[in-house]
């Protein structure tokens, strides 16, 4: 159903990991190694890393989402009393062809098809974005992939979320923004977007400032929302 906060959109705005990629599908193809440990090693690992950007940008001590997602992974298997330097090098590599979700290129392609821009803005380091995007055959189907790498500083800092206005020339108000991760949806509904929280998993509402304007459980009904 059409929403007034999306009446005029001029953009469509995603993050990147856990809204269009999943970021479990790299444990999830290594699930014979990690046996019984694998959920509790993916969960860990991806709990790591976000914490990981937030702290940094507090501390002012960035270094990039590639580095990161290696620390938490380092954590993660450490956590889980697991040493295996080759398994580790493979998780990293699957991580640069992690699985798109299946609602993702439909959705990606009725709003381009209905004059949309669409985006990529996430805390990944530019190669890391790219690798996901061309690996899931996403490039024709987005104008920009854009990284917070050229401002040092990750999501939920304003910053951030201004970079997705100047590179796509879409003031805050006529840009759309859609993350699965609650707090980012938040980030970016304080920043000025109007913010579908793309809710996958049930997840309850963040208590942070920010309020998405709508709720959805899966991509297709982005379309829709838009008037589309
Ligand atoms: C990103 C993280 C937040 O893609 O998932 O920016």
């Amino acid at each position: 159903m059409s929403n007034p906060a999306f009446a005029d959109i001029g953009a469509c705005v995603f993050d990147a990991y856990g809204t269009l990629f999943d970021v479990h599908s790299a444990v999830g193809r290594s699930r014979e190694a990690l046996g019984d440990k694998a959920d509790a090693i993916s969960v860990l690992w991806r709990q790591k890393q976000l914490e990981y950007t937030w702290l940094r940008s507090l501390m002012g001590a960035y270094v990039d989402f590639w580095q990161i997602t290696g620390d938490g992974l380092d954590y993660a298997l450490a956590a889980n009393e697991v040493d295996d330097a080759e398994l580790r090098r493979r998780l990293m590599d699957l991580y640069l062809s992690l699985d798109a979700y299946p609602d993702v290129t439909g959705a990606l392609d009725r709003l381009r098809a209905g004059g949309k821009k669409t985006a990529i803005l996430s805390n990944g380091a530019p190669a890391m974005l790219e690798a996901a995007v061309t690996s899931a055959n996403l490039g024709a189907r987005l104008d920009a992939a854009l990284s917070v790498d050229e401002l040092r500083v990750f999501k939920p800092d304003a910053r951030v979320y201004r970079l997705a206005v100047e590179r796509l020339g879409v003031e805050a108000g006529r840009i759309c923004f859609v993350s699965t991760n609650a707090w980012d949806a938040c980030g970016a509904a304080y920043f000025g977007f109007n913010v579908a929280w793309l809710n996958r998993f049930g997840q309850k509402p963040e208590r942070l400032p920010g309020a998405p304007a709508a709720v959805i459980s899966t991509l297709a009904e982005l379309p829709a929302l838009l008037g589309l």
